[in-house]
């Protein structure tokens, strides 16, 4: 079993070098190339996270890396070729741009796949696989501990190219959570490596859901000295959009701006619920009792039941 996953790793090593090498290579490389290009990204940044092409080929990898039936079957295992109902084989990902996803110790246990012109969801990410559990990785949490000092922060935004751009314009903090609600676990290990974290997801509904379902999932984690912050976009910007519109300087000033989680839970309650009447205040009360009782910090516990001491007390 050690032996497997020792192999397994090798394998998605060897994958993305050929995915890397495909984006300098193929035929149809240039569409590739120039797509990052036009998203403002340079050979640099696209090195560091190791960014690759799969080809429309429907066999590119099967080719390379199937030469008998047991590797055919580890990669369809990795879900890196998919088998029809006929029995026939093919690559997973095709004409896409590549994002491996790196474990904390950089191995690469999935993918994510952007689309450059054809149809198709936009991003296709590897499924689970005995290597690859969504809900524990964190997309650039490896590119991360790189780094020689932990950072002061960090920025949890959705999606890769928000932890690429932000990267590409400086900001080297930030790490994302596969597009799924981000989870204790994930913010767990956030918190072994920072004491502050700061929550920046798309300025849509999707992304207030996430941001609310994250505070919630980190009640337990909330001790003393730590922080955590919430950062809200305009509608219809992420936070690679708006570094890329703003620059840099604009972005790490919003994040000095962003709302601390005490803030953000009452502003969010209170989103839904009138306090200026009894049958508000009572709703208060029994959303928001259960929430704190969960917060690690005795102070922190405390400071929540005294603002909603204060808005149990107001009137009107
Ligand atoms: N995501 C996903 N599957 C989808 C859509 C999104 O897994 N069908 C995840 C991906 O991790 C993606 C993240 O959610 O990076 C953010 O999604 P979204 O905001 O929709 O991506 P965009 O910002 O629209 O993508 P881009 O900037 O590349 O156009
Ligand atoms: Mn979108
Ligand atoms: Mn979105
Ligand atoms: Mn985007
Ligand atoms: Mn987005």
């Amino acid at each position: 079993r050690q032996q497997q996953l020792r192999d397994d790793a090798e394998l998605m090593a060897q994958c993305t070098k050929y995915f890397q090498h495909q984006l300098k290579h193929h035929s149809d490389s240039a569409k590739a190339i120039n797509y990052l290009k036009q998203r403002g990204l340079s050979g640099e940044t696209v090195k560091r996270f190791q960014i690759g092409y799969a080809s429309s080929d429907w066999d590119g990898i099967l080719k390379t890396f199937a030469k008998n039936d047991q590797q055919r079957q580890q990669l369809v295992d990795l879900k890196l070729v998919n088998r029809n109902d006929n029995g026939r084989h093919y690559d997973f990902f095709r004409d896409r741009i590549m994002f491996p996803i790196h474990d904390r110790r950089g191995r690469v246990v999935g993918f994510g796949g952007r689309v450059i012109d054809s149809d198709g969801p936009k991003y296709l990410n590897s499924p689970e696989t005995r290597l690859f559990h969504k809900g524990h990785e964190l997309y650039g949490f490896w590119q991360l501990q790189q780094k020689r000092q932990k950072p002061a922060q960090v920025v949890i935004v959705e999606g890769y190219m928000d932890v690429v751009g932000l990267a590409q314009a400086g900001i080297d903090y930030s790490v994302a959570s596969l597009g799924t609600a981000t989870t204790t676990e994930q913010l767990q290990r956030l918190f072994r490596t920072t004491s502050k974290v700061v929550c920046c997801y798309d300025g849509d509904r999707a992304g207030r859901d996430a941001a609310w379902r994250a505070l919630e999932n980190a009640l337990p984690l909330l001790k003393d000295g730590v922080d955590m912050r919430f950062l809200f976009l305009p509608d219809g910007q992420d936070p690679d959009s708006l570094v890329r519109e703003q620059g840099a300087k604009e972005f790490e000033k919003k994040l000095g701006e962003s709302v601390s989680f005490i803030d953000y839970f009452f502003e969010h309650l209170l989103a839904d619920i009138d306090p200026s009447s009894e049958t508000g205040r009572s709703q208060l009360l029994s959303q928001a009792k259960p929430k704190i009782e969960k917060v690690a910090s005795d102070f922190y516990r405390e400071a929540l039941m005294e603002k909603l001491a204060e808005w149990l007390r107001r009137e009107k």
